[in-house]
């Protein structure tokens, strides 16, 4: 193992945050397909959509250059633009509103359970009741947790929502038997190495649609009625198809979709074994009161996308339904914060969960949103930290996270 000093001299940290599982198969699959001579989206990109497609019993699954742009044009693809609102979890990855920002529709916030770090369904109601251009809900699975969808449906139903799922932390995730992404009228999945399946960039909308999945399959082609390899295959190719829509460049290559394939054909093992690890620091840090650990509720199958307490549980009620003490929080997060940065100097890689959205300053200067407008989020943003987490993972690694941990808390 790299002594600590040695890690501070390189780039990379001793225990990443994740790291992709590649072999000599990913690399066999890649020059594959460039001595085959067809590189952009090809047959490679249609083995893994109906991969996809099979992995969570959707019935079609479209391939695009990543989870923003499945986000995009599903919400294109629904009808979704300009003068719509569209409401989505305060605390996610910025995409999920940057997506809405495309369309023209306007992003409406609404807060998250810190239970669960997903909207929070009661906030939505009541959200709904005040609001009256709202057209669509986009929950998030995040970390590796379905959104509630029951209840968000539910709402949806009674209100005439579009809902389209933010599944790109959600492979392998389930909720009372349904796959992330299948509660929806299209789910939309990140292949960033972030994820436990990954293509470098890359992401996926799957729905039973066959209107819908057909739209985006021209949309992420410029409109194209028809692909570039049918159109070589087929007699006319010298023709350009027709253009009938507004479309983009959206297209996977078959260079990122070989190594779907050879992904998805060890996707078992490779969420086996992020699971084990995390059961593992469940263990771990059983005693650790300073962090609150993931919570899964019942009819829930974690997908461990991420690893991600609260820091602070040992003097902060995560639970109360009091307002929150700021300075406390305040503090807390200095405490997490230089935490943090001494793991990181031990050459232990951890994160802040990820964004309070509306903290961050296009959302907060276009919409003049205050940080306390959704305390949930702001909490989750200054108290969160995701833990090193991946397939192959030893006891012994965690061991030293933990130690870290328990040592560099105060
Ligand atoms: C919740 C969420 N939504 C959307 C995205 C965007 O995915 P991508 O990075 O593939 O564009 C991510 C990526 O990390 C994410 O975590």
């Amino acid at each position: 193992m790299k002594s600590h000093t040695e890690s501070k001299t390189t780039s990379y940290p001793d225990i990443p945050i994740t790291k992709p599982v590649f072999d000599q198969a990913e690399v066999d699959a890649i020059q594959e397909v460039l001595r085959s001579g067809w590189v952009v989206q090809g047959p490679q990109v249609a083995r893994f959509e109906q991969m996809m497609a099979e992995f969570t019993g959707s019935r079609f699954a479209v391939a695009t250059t990543s989870g923003t742009t499945a986000l995009q044009l599903a919400l294109c693809a629904a009808g979704i633009g300009s003068g719509d609102e569209v409401l989505l979890p305060s605390f996610t990855f910025i995409a999920t509103a940057n997506a809405v920002e495309y369309t023209g529709a306007r992003p409406v916030f609404v807060d998250i359970d810190l239970d669960t770090f997903t909207m929070d369904p009661s906030l939505l109601e009541q959200a709904l009741a005040r609001r009256r251009s709202t057209r669509c809900v986009v929950p998030v699975s995040l970390f590796g947790l379905c959104a509630d969808m029951n209840a968000i449906n539910t709402m949806a139903g009674k209100h005439n929502l579009t809902v389209i799922e933010d599944a790109a932390c959600g492979l392998s995730a389930f909720r009372d038997g349904h796959h992330a992404g299948t509660e929806a009228l299209a789910g939309c999945f990140s292949f960033h190495p972030r994820k436990a399946v990954t293509t470098g960039e890359g992401g996926m909308v799957i729905t039973d649609n066959a209107q819908l999945a057909d739209k985006i399959r021209k949309m992420r082609n410029h409109g194209a009625s028809q692909i570039d390899l049918e159109r070589h295959l087929n007699e006319g190719g010298s023709l350009l198809p027709n253009y009938d829509m507004l479309g983009y460049n959206y297209r996977m290559t078959d260079i990122q979709g070989a190594l779907g394939v050879v992904q998805m054909g060890k996707v078992r093992t490779v969420l086996d074994q992020r699971r084990e690890a995390a059961v593992r620091y469940n263990q771990l840090l059983k005693d650790a009161s300073f962090l609150r650990l993931p919570n899964t509720p019942e009819g829930m199958i974690r997908a461990y996308q991420s690893y991600v307490c609260l820091f602070g549980a040992d003097q902060f009620d995560f639970g109360t339904t009091e307002p929150p003490d700021w300075e406390l929080i305040a503090r807390l997060n200095r405490d997490r914060n230089r935490m943090m940065a001494r793991l990181e100097a031990e050459g232990i890689a951890v994160r802040q969960g990820t964004h309070a959205v509306h903290t961050l300053g296009y959302y907060r200067n276009k919409y003049g949103i205050a940080p306390h407008d959704y305390p949930n989020s702001y909490i989750a943003g200054r108290l969160s930290i995701t833990l090193p987490l991946y397939a192959g993972m030893s006891e012994q690694t965690q061991k030293r996270v933990v130690d870290a941990l328990q040592r560099l808390h105060k």
